[in-house]
C-alpha cells in the first residue's frame, strides 16, 4: 500500500518535472477553473510581477482548450508585462484592474503566431508604461501590422477607464525637433498631464485604418479625463460602425460635436453617456441629432447646462 502510494507520488513529481522541463509553468493551473470542453476561466491577484507571454506558453500546450477567459487584479505595486495587442490562444475574456502594463511595443514587429479572439477586454485603473524611443521607432518604421495597430479586430466589447500613461526613455532631440515629437504624440495620446490614448483608435497616419473595430458594440471611456472629443469620435460611424453604445460619462468634456454619419445603412441608433461632464452648451445642430440615419442620441444628464 505504501509503496502503490509513493509510487503515485514519484509519477506526479514526475510528471511535473516534464512539464516544468518543457517550460511550461504548471502554477498557472492552480488559478485556472477548468470546465468539461476545457474552457478556462483563470483569476490572478497580482503582487509582484506577472509574465502574460509564460502564461501564453502555458495556454499554447493545453489540449483540448476551449475559450479562455483571464481575470487580473493587481495590489499596490504589481506589474504585468503584457504587449500590445494581447493575443493568445483562445483568449476571449481579458480584465485587467489596478496595475502597471509593461511591454508595451515589444511585439509591434513580431508577426503574431495567434489569430484574433479576443471579444471583452476591460482594462481599468491601470497604468501603461510607454517607451517614448519605440514609440518614435514605431511611428519611423511604421512597418507595424495593420493586425497590430489596430488592435484584434474580433472586440464586441472595450472597457477602458481611469487609465493613464506613464513615459519613459524620453529621446534626447534638440528643442524644435522635440515639440515636433510632442505635438505627434499629443494626437494620439490624447491629453495634457495625464496622457490618455485611444488605443484603439486607427488614425490614418499610424495605421491603415479599413475594418477596425468592425465589430465593436460597446465601447466605455468613463472617468478618462477627456477634454475634446477626439475626431474618432466625431465620426464614429467610420471606425466603429456597429457601435451602440458609447460611454463618455465622467470624463472632463467641456463641448461636443457630431459628424452628420455619411448614408450607411444603418438604422439603429447609437447611445452616448455623457452624463456628469463640464458640458455648458449643446452644438446648434443637436436637435437634429436624433433625426439622422443613423440617430445619435445622447445623455447630458448632471452638466451645467443652462
Ligand atoms: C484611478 O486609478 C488609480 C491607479 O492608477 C487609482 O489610484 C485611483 O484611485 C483611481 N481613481 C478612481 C476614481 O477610481
Ligand atoms: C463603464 O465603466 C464604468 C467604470 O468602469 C462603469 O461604472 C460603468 O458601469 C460601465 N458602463 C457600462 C454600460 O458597462
Ligand atoms: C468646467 O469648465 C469651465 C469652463 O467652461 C472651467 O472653468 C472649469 O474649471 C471646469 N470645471 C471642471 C471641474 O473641470
Amino acid at each position: 500500500m505504501e509503496n502503490a502510494r509513493t509510487a503515485v507520488i514519484k509519477l506526479f513529481i514526475l510528471a511535473y518535472f516534464f512539464e516544468y522541463s518543457k517550460g511550461i509553468d504548471v502554477s498557472f493551473r492552480r488559478y485556472c477553473k477548468r470546465s468539461f470542453l476545457g474552457d478556462q476561466d483563470c483569476y490572478f491577484k497580482v503582487r509582484e510581477h506577472w509574465d502574460f507571454l509564460k502564461f501564453r506558453k502555458w495556454l499554447d500546450n493545453l489540449d483540448p482548450l476551449g475559450d479562455v477567459s483571464l481575470r487580473i487584479t493587481c495590489t499596490e505595486g504589481g506589474s504585468l508585462y503584457i504587449p500590445w495587442p494581447m493575443r493568445a490562444r483562445n483568449l476571449k475574456r481579458l480584465e485587467i484592474k489596478n496595475c502597471l502594463l509593461r511591454g508595451y511595443f515589444d511585439e509591434h514587429d513580431v508577426k503574431s503566431r495567434y489569430p484574433d479572439s479576443l471579444e471583452v477586454r476591460s482594462i481599468v485603473n491601470s497604468v501603461t508604461e510607454v517607451s517614448l524611443l519605440d514609440w518614435v521607432n514605431v511611428v519611423k518604421s511604421m512597418q507595424s501590422e495593420k493586425s497590430y495597430t489596430c488592435g484584434q479586430e474580433t472586440l464586441v466589447r472595450s472597457i477602458v477607464s481611469n487609465n493613464t500613461y506613464s513615459f519613459l526613455n524620453i529621446p534626447k532631440l534638440p528643442g524644435s525637433k522635440m515639440l515636433e515629437l510632442l505635438s505627434e504624440i499629443s494626437d494620439s495620446f490624447r491629453e495634457k498631464g495625464s496622457h490618455v490614448k485611444f488605443m484603439d483608435s486607427c488614425k490614418k497616419r499610424f495605421w491603415s485604418d479599413q475594418d477596425c473595430f468592425f465589430k465593436l458594440l460597446a465601447l466605455n471611456l468613463s472617468s478618462n479625463p477627456i477634454w475634446h472629443l477626439p475626431e474618432e469620435l466625431q465620426r464614429w460611424v467610420e471606425k466603429f460602425p456597429q457601435l451602440e453604445y458609447l460611454d463618455l460619462s465622467n470624463c472632463k468634456l467641456q463641448s461636443f460635436s457630431f459628424a452628420k454619419p455619411t448614408p450607411h445603412g444603418r438604422e439603429k441608433a447609437i447611445y452616448i453617456n455623457m452624463q456628469n461632464n463640464n458640458i455648458s452648451e449643446v452644438p446648434t445642430d443637436f436637435p437634429r441629432y436624433s433625426t439622422w440615419s443613423p440617430p445619435i442620441l445622447i445623455d447630458l444628464y448632471g452638466n451645467p447646462i443652462p
